[in-house]
This record gives structure tokens, C-alpha cells and sequence, in this order.
């Protein structure tokens, strides 16, 4: 099960860090409602509350997805995006794509304005069998919507539109939104994102489930895994993991660190800390407030970031998340040569070697004045995993409440949105699309 050690990091805090009595009151929220933006906590019973009939239907649909396409073209961007690049990764590899295997590619589109990435993408399925999952709650985000037109087109071009709306499953609201209304008059497979769920907490939906499903996780693990840790976030006391790292995290940005950066040792896991990035950024960046949420790949960005995060500004704390060793380890070769003088690691497994590099940049890092957490995550498979997204969620929940924000709001990200329409002249937008070219010098 999963656990947090935050020895070297309270070591940073004087007086109490614990922040019991707020916590006690950001969980009766999160559990009750009553605190802001509480029509957006249906993410927090989901593992138990979730719809049946709709998960036995994405299984079904995962199925023959495997069965019909050698490609699924998943479009979305934001929390209709990350999480299952996330787990795909995490438990199916950054080079999932390059494997030999029974289940089809899984190509991620939807999430830039990029000409070459979707040229790529298109090049790549035009002449297999794909499929395309189209994802958004709202059914209006620009990027995604202008994904699905290529893949849509593509789809009809090569099957006919009958055959083509039997190989599109659209993800969205029940009953709202240019998605929906298309996709009933299509006639699409839909899935639903609950109304009480908002998309950085969606990957326990169809958000998710579809895409991880297809590429052949088993998602009744990743639910158990998340049900297990609901319920051990139902205890209002530090020994729930999540009540520990939220207070502590918060303590120390009450104590003047901006910037948390979440590690890990896995380059596997480089997408959950995208995902989990969004996840705190978009629930605690806002009222000028907030720890900036960044992440870095180790060992890799110890030869690049690892300079700064040692004698850099001080404002940084850092949160490593470790896994149990994988089954499979390889074992370093002794060489009678020796030339590199590295005989005295042959024999050892790169679990143990990186468990070292673990201890040690640890050390150091502590050493140089940045608070660490760690949170033991287990084995890296769909059960643990699950639990891990969400403690991550629980514990971001309350983050968020004991900064005094709403964690389940986004209101900033509309910015750019208005001011990309009204330089692409939407219709509505003429006036302020002038203004603008004005500013730009346009
Ligand atoms: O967390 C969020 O709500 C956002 O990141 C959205 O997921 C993102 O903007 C995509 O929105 P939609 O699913 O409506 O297309």
C-alpha cells in the first residue's frame, strides 16, 4: 500500500505542520461538499460510485477496437488527454507504439495546433485499420475539434461514413455540447463525463478507461487500486497518506518555497507527472497563489537540472515517487577488461544501482536545502497505479481547500481562448480581434 515519508522534509518546518483542524475541515468538503466549487466532487466516490453498464460498454468497445484497428487516434487535450498518455506509459512504456504486441497503436492527437505533428499521425494510420476516440467534456475545445475534422475525414474517405461512425466513440457530456449534438446525429458509440467531474480528475471515466482499455490495461485493477485508496482516504487523521502530504506540502509553501518538483526514477512515468502537473496547476494556480508545479526525469535531468535544484534559488521542495523493482531486472555484465573500472557493479541489477542514485541524490538534495517527500508507490502496475492517481486527486483536493482556493475551477485558461478566437475572426469577436492585432502591432 501506498505511503508517504516525509522525515526529510519536515525536518525543513519549525512548530506544527500538521494543520489538523483545517484538513479535518478541506475532507468534510471534499467528502460532503459545503466548500467552493463542490458540484465538481463526483471523482471523489467514483471508484465505487461509478457507472457499471457504461464500464462494461468500454470494455466492449476496447475489445473490438483490438479486434477491428491496428490504430486508435485518441483526441483531447488538458484533462481529456493526459491521464491515459499518462498510464499508457507508465505501465505500457514511453515506446508502447514500437512494441511487438496484440493491441493496436494508441497515437495521441488534439493536444497542440501542430501542422507537422498531425501530418505525422495522419501519415502513420492512412493506410491501416484505426479507429479514433474523440474526447471533450464541453465539446467545443478548439484543438481537439480541429483534430477530429482531419481524422474524421480521413476515416469517411476510407470506409464510407457508415462503416466510419461505427470506428468513432466520442467521449463527452451527457447531453450538452457540439460534440454530443454531433455525435447523435452520426450515430457514434458515446461515453459520458459526468456533469460532477471535471477533466483533470476524469481519468476514472471513460476519459481514461477507453483509451488504457484499448491498449490492454486492465482498468477493473486501476479502479480497485483507486477504490482501495478512496477508502484509505476516508480517515481524518495523518495516517491517511493523502492528509500527510497535502499538510506538509502546504506547510512548507507557507514557509516560502514556490516551486515543487515531482521525480521520479522511472522515465516511464514522465506523463503521470504531466498529468499530475496539470492536475495541481490548473487546482491551485490561481488568486496569485500557489506552488508551481514542475516535474524532472531522473537520472536523466541530474546531468541538467540537477545543478539548480542543488545550489539554485532556494525555493524549491521536491516530491520523488518510487516504485517497487520490476520483476524482470537486468544484471550488469562484469568485463575482463574493466576498462571503465566498473567491475565492482557486475552482478548487481539496475534496481539496486538506481536505489543508490535514489539515496543519494536524497541526501544531497536535502543536503542543499531542499525539503524531499517521498511516496512509495509499490509495484508499478494497474492496481497500485490507480491508488496512486487517487491519492494524488485526494490529496489535491485538499491542497487546494487548505490554500483557501477552488481546486475544480480553471477560470484562467479562457484568456488565451478569447483572444485565439478573436484573432482567428471568429464571428462575435471582430471588435476585440482589432484590438488585438493593435497590441501586436498587426
Ligand atoms: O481540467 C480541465 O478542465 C481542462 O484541462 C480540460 O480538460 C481541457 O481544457 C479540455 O477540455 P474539454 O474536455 O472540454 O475539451
Amino acid at each position: 500500500m501506498l505511503s508517504v515519508d516525509v522525515s526529510k522534509a519536515v525536518s525543513f518546518l519549525s512548530g506544527d505542520y500538521q494543520l489538523g483542524d483545517e484538513l479535518k475541515q478541506a475532507a468534510n468538503w471534499l467528502q460532503n461538499g459545503g466548500g467552493k466549487g463542490d458540484d465538481f466532487i463526483g471523482w471523489v466516490k467514483l471508484p465505487e460510485a461509478y457507472d457499471k453498464d457504461e464500464f462494461a460498454r468500454i470494455e466492449k468497445a476496447a475489445k473490438k477496437i483490438q479486434s477491428d484497428s491496428k490504430a486508435l487516434v485518441v483526441i483531447g487535450i488538458g484533462g481529456s488527454y493526459l491521464g491515459a498518455r499518462g498510464v499508457i506509459e507508465c505501465l505500457g512504456s514511453p515506446n508502447y507504439n514500437l512494441k511487438k504486441k496484440d493491441t493496436p497503436n494508441v497515437y495521441f492527437m488534439g493536444n497542440g495546433l501542430s501542422s507537422a505533428a498531425t501530418k505525422e499521425v495522419y501519415d502513420l494510420v492512412k493506410d491501416v485499420d484505426f479507429s479514433v476516440n474523440v474526447i471533450s467534456k464541453s465539446g467545443t475545445t478548439t484543438e481537439p475539434a480541429v483534430a477530429f475534422r482531419f481524422f474524421k475525414e480521413l476515416l469517411e474517405q476510407k470506409y464510407g461514413k457508415a462503416e466510419a461512425a461505427k470506428r468513432i466513440y466520442a467521449t463527452t457530456d451527457k447531453s450538452r455540447g457540439a460534440l454530443k449534438s454531433l455525435a447523435d446525429a452520426e450515430g457514434y458509440e458515446t461515453f459520458v463525463v459526468p456533469d460532477d467531474v471535471g477533466g483533470r480528475y476524469s481519468v476514472l471515466t471513460a476519459v481514461g478507461l477507453l483509451p488504457i482499455a484499448v491498449a490492454g490495461i486492465d482498468i477493473n485493477e486501476l479502479m480497485g487500486g483507486a477504490a482501495d485508496m478512496m477508502k484509505a482516504c476516508r480517515t481524518d487523521d495523518f495516517t491517511n497518506p493523502a492528509w500527510e502530504y497535502a499538510a506538509v506540502r502546504n506547510a512548507l509553501y507557507r514557509a516560502g518555497k514556490k516551486t515543487e518538483l515531482l521525480a521520479c526514477f522511472e522515465p516511464s512515468f514522465r506523463f503521470m507527472a504531466e498529468w499530475w502537473k496539470q492536475l495541481y496547476g490548473e487546482s491551485e494556480g490561481k488568486d496569485n497563489k500557489g506552488l508551481f508545479p514542475a516535474s524532472v526525469d531522473f537520472t536523466a535531468d541530474l546531468h541538467s537540472m540537477g545543478q539548480y535544484i542543488q545550489q539554485g534559488e532556494r525555493t524549491l521542495l521536491e516530491t520523488v515517487v518510487r516504485f517497487d523493482p520490476d520483476d524482470e531486472q537486468m544484471v550488469v555484465p562484469y568485463d575482463d577488461v574493466n576498462g571503465d573500472g566498473l567491475n565492482f557493479l557486475a552482478g548487481k541489477t539496475l534496481h539496486e544501482i538506481n536505489t543508490q542514485a535514489m539515496d543519494g541524490t536524497l541526501l544531497a538534495h536535502v543536503e542543499g536545502g531542499v525539503p524531499n517527500m517521498i511516496v512509495r508507490a509499490g509495484k508499478r502496475d494497474a492496481r497500485e497505479l490507480g491508488a496512486l492517481i487517487y491519492f494524488f486527486e485526494y490529496a489535491c483536493g485538499l491542497s487546494g481547500y487548505l490554500l483557501g482556493v477552488n481546486p475544480f475551477d480553471q477560470p484562467g485558461v479562457e484568456a488565451y481562448k478569447k483572444n485565439m478566437f478573436a484573432l482567428m475572426n471568429k464571428p462575435g469577436y471582430e471588435e476585440m480581434g482589432a484590438e488585438l492585432r493593435k497590441k501586436l502591432g498587426k
